[in-house]
């Protein structure tokens, strides 16, 4: 067994007993920076969108719910740091469907930035009523991120809340139906790849 499907059957056994799982080094320091390299990323606050919030709440509720800048990735002509990233979650996804059951069938993901002082208030992340959405899985692309500069992941887990710091190369992992999340301010810009896993095949509508 190799260490990639170590980490995955740990995630597995995790998600089954609590609801989540924190993996770290998912993505190596060479992973990260060729993502960081790419140019949507590097100027992500001019290429990325504002993020919504289902297709009902209107612009200025949206403001004050969440910050953040998206671009979802189009896995036709996503270049090879964010395919190699793609292929991990489809690694993922299939030790997921062997350990569990929640027979997932597709994903979707977005490059994430959050600017300083911008968060994302409690929420769950299966809004509509036809949402396909059973895991969320997020990757962080922040080095040396200390807690000082905020930006935690508050999960608000039956046993108390849980602070999970978006450090490079961290992924977090969590029933998206289950467990409300909020995301606290940071002092500097916020990276992320956010995605979920879906038990249908998704009609790529966000591209
Ligand atoms: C989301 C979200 C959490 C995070 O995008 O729905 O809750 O830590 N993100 O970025
Ligand atoms: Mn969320």
């Amino acid at each position: 067994m190799d260490a990639f499907s170590d980490k995955l059957n740990t995630l597995v056994d995790e998600i089954a007993s609590d609801g989540y799982s924190i993996v770290d080094h998912f993505l190596s320091r060479e992973e990260i920076d060729s993502i960081l390299e790419l140019d949507d990323f590097k100027n992500s606050l001019l290429h990325f969108k504002k993020a919504g919030i289902g297709d009902t709440i209107n612009k200025q509720i949206n403001e004050g719910i969440r910050g953040d800048y998206i671009q979802w990735i189009d896995r036709a002509t996503a270049p090879h740091p964010l395919r190699n990233y793609l292929s991990k979650l489809e690694g993922l996804i299939s030790a997921v469907n062997q350990g569990l059951f929640l027979s997932l069938k597709d994903y979707e993901v977005h490059l994430t930035n959050y600017p300083p002082g911008s968060y994302y208030r409690r929420h769950l992340d299966q809004f509509k009523k036809d949402d396909h959405r059973k895991l969320s899985v997020i990757c962080y692309l922040n080095k040396n991120w200390k807690v000082e500069e905020g930006g935690q992941l508050r999960i608000y887990h039956p046993d108390g809340e849980r602070d999970v710091l978006p450090l490079a190369g961290r992924l977090v992992c969590f029933r998206s139906d289950l467990l409300e999340h909020e995301v606290l301010p940071a002092s500097r810009p916020r990276m992320s790849l956010t995605g979920w896993m879906l038990d249908q095949y998704t009609d790529l509508k966000h591209l």
